[in-house]
């Protein structure tokens, strides 16, 4: 018998794994000076080259080279799990695992683990560091992950902002990536973007039609994830986000990273079925859900945003006031919509965009005098609606955290459930980011913090979603992208005709969107005439099922759905659901998705395009046999357009079965909504 003089050495063996159908292939190596790359292969095609993997430290020497394997081992799991809420109750989970251990070969001789996984839906890889004597405190001055592309890829990209993902996606080649130029965009209060680099999600089509994805998973305790782009090199490299000192990431053993996630599809619609970043995340820590309950919701909010009212009382035209607030709540009741969002009720939005006094601007807690809190959560509940507190940060975190004992006690005190954060201006600390670790922090915190006093979260200017809605089901939505408002803002600000068909398969991948559809009134006459919705109202329609999030809002003030037919759709629209299927879709281009409500027998579909015309057939095979069910079709009148007809809508309804076929025609611009709901 034969017995290696380095036991703990494996280096004849081959380090992969394969996805469970096979068609993903997933190979570590370390090169002979001890180097770390992994490379991966779909259908045997290269599709990320050879890339290294590693560490700098600060007072620490790097960890990058020099490195042995002690040990490696596979799994394999295949579970299911049930969603608290989601875009499908079940989901499979199964997949491949591959963990390596390395050691540096000299002193410190320091350890660290990689975990690899591969999903048939793409793969994914962490760094986990154990508890060990030769290294406590870390302070990460970079992480080194690469990705090597095999190819100049189309890329749909925002540039890697440190403080802010408002920016339009640009549809370029990969080596035609120039982030540097987003800086200082005249629509946004402040961009930081130190380099040439990206955010997450990043999504890419390869010249053969494979649609990849690059995106992150878990983030906790750790700063968010850039890719630095190599336009010559084809290739991108992890950028943490920042703070004043220049550290990254300040941790201690045992740490781990989020989790390093490509979504890989043929098709582009599978890379929105995936269930990747969800799965990634851990099970669900609350033990009691009931009180989570997904919902549409209108605001006096809108209304803001058009300048019709005020957010303060000065110059007389505040929104926030007890009268206009039981004006929204009878508008709820009426209409099946059960929160609302009321903005503007507590002292201090006169200065809250001042740089000095911001500070302490807002308690969350002292309503103006022209609106009795109290008086309105009474009737609220008598008409069954629930009130959605908003808090409005203004980035000031220290002050937020000293308030949020008492904002949220009162909250509970009123049975109020769920509360929009907004995080409006640069960071206070200063030399924090928005996407910093230091924030990734503050989130989390709200996170819990909402929990404990059983309250659900929606963020604006929040960090990206990473899947931790698995985990804390409280995490309900986040803004995270440019949404409705900028379309009130302004005409060059607004968002153009193919935001939402890039949107879709981009900042959606990463979790839930509160993009605040359902502006009826799309050329917002007569409070901004020269701004405008850039799509029909039967697009706007299907925004409520192809942007997926369990808190929907109802955006629109109350006078803009009288007599409109198409409410209809509004009203019956489903939340959460059993099911969810991609019918078609290209990125940028178009979209087709349908939903089955969750617990009740009803389907909705939406389908947006961008400018170009499209005809669809769509079989209703998805359906159940044996089953009819009553359609009512919203459609673009053939005559509309979104730019010279936007509201130009055809409404009809007719019995269908699975052996139905819808034929859609999508004008420029256009969309179609389409509700099912079963017969008995
Ligand atoms: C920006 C948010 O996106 C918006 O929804 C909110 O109304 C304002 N901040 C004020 O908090
Ligand atoms: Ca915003």
């Amino acid at each position: 018998m034969l017995f290696s003089c380095q036991p703990e050495e494996v280096p004849e063996q081959i380090m992969d794994i394969n996805s469970p159908d096979g068609r993903i292939h997933l190979e570590f190596k370390l090169d002979e000076a001890g180097v770390p790359y992994y490379y991966v292969e779909f259908d045997t095609m290269r599709i990320i080259d050879s890339s290294s993997l590693g560490f700098e430290f600060r007072n620490m020497p790097p960890l990058r080279e020099g490195l042995t394997v002690r040990d490696m081992e596979r799994q394999s799991v295949s579970e299911s799990w049930e969603a608290v809420w989601g875009e499908n109750r079940e989901v499979l989970n199964e997949y491949n695992e591959l963990r390596v251990e390395l050691e540096e070969r000299e002193t410190p001789n320091r350890i660290f683990e990689l975990y690899f996984r591969a999903y048939d839906d793409g793969v994914a890889f962490r760094y986990v560091f154990p508890l060990q004597d030769n290294m406590t405190e870390a302070v990460i001055m970079d992480e080194h992950t690469e990705f090597n592309l095999t190819g100049d890829h189309t890329v749909w990209w925002i540039p890697g902002d440190w403080d802010i993902y408002e920016h339009l996606y640009n549809e370029t080649r990969f080596s035609e990536i120039d982030a540097i130029a987003k800086r200082d965009d005249p629509n946004l209060i402040s961009t930081t973007i130190p380099e040439n680099a990206v955010n997450t999600p990043a999504t890419m089509r390869t010249e053969t039609g494979l649609h990849l994805s690059f995106h992150e998973a878990a983030l906790y305790d750790y700063s968010g994830m850039t890719l630095r782009i190599s336009t010559d090199s084809l290739k991108m490299t992890s950028e943490l986000v920042g703070s004043a000192d220049g550290a990254k990431v300040k941790t201690a053993t045992p740490w781990r990273s989020p989790w390093r996630t490509v979504q890989i599809a043929e098709a582009a619609g599978d890379l929105i079925e995936s269930n990747l970043i969800v799965n990634l995340n851990e099970p669900n820590k609350l033990e009691n859900t009931d009180w989570i309950e997904p919902m549409k919701y209108a605001g006096i909010w809108w209304e803001m945003h058009l300048e019709k009212s005020t957010w303060g009382m000065k110059g007389g035209r505040h929104g926030a006031t007890t009268a206009n607030a039981k004006r929204y709540i009878d508008f709820c009741a009426e209409n099946n919509i059960r929160g609302l969002l009321i903005e503007g009720w507590y002292t201090g939005w006169e200065v809250w965009t001042e740089p000095e006094e911001r500070i302490d601007a807002f308690d969350f807690v002292t309503p103006y005098p022209d609106y009795d809190l109290r008086e309105v959560v009474r009737y609220a509940d008598e008409q069954g609606v629930d009130i959605i507190m908003h808090h409005e940060t203004s980035a000031v975190i220290p002050r937020y955290e000293e308030q949020m004992d008492t904002a949220y006690a009162l909250m509970e005190e009123l049975g109020i459930q769920a509360v929009k954060t907004g995080y409006v201006g640069s960071v206070i600390p200063e030399g924090e980011y928005q996407h910093g670790q230091y924030m990734v922090n503050h989130y989390q915190r709200v996170i819990e913090h909402a929990a404990e006093h059983q309250v659900m979260v929606d963020a604006h200017e929040p960090i990206k979603a990473t899947g931790k809605r698995r985990t804390w089901p409280n995490m309900m939505t986040r803004e995270g992208l440019r949404g409705q408002e900028f379309n009130a803002w302004s005409a060059e600000g607004g968002n153009p005709v193919d935001h939402l068909p890039v949107v879709a398969f981009t900042r959606m991948l990463a979790g839930p969107i509160d993009y605040t559809p359902g502006v009826f009134n799309l050329k917002m006459n007569p409070y901004q005439p020269d701004n405008q919705v850039r799509h029909t109202l039967a697009n706007e329609l299907a925004l409520y099922v192809v942007i997926y999030s369990p808190l929907q809002m109802v955006a629109d003030l109350p006078e803009h759905y009288k007599g409109q037919p198409a409410m209809q759709f509004v009203r019956d629209v489903a939340v959460d659901w059993d099911e969810s299927h991609v019918l078609n879709g290209e990125v940028g281009q178009y979209l087709t998705i349908v939903r089955k409500e969750r617990g009740a027998d009803n389907w909705f579909l939406g389908s947006i395009t961008d400018e170009t015309p499209r005809q669809f057939d769509i079989p209703l095979d998805f359906l159940p046999e044996g089953k009819t069910y009553q359609a009512a079709f919203y459609y673009d009148a053939p005559d509309a357009h979104w730019d010279s007809n936007p509201t130009a809508i055809r409404i009809t309804t007719q019995e269908v079965t699975r052996d139905s076929t819808l034929q859609l025609n999508l004008v420029s611009g256009g969309g179609a909504a389409v509700s099912l709901m079963g017969m008995e």
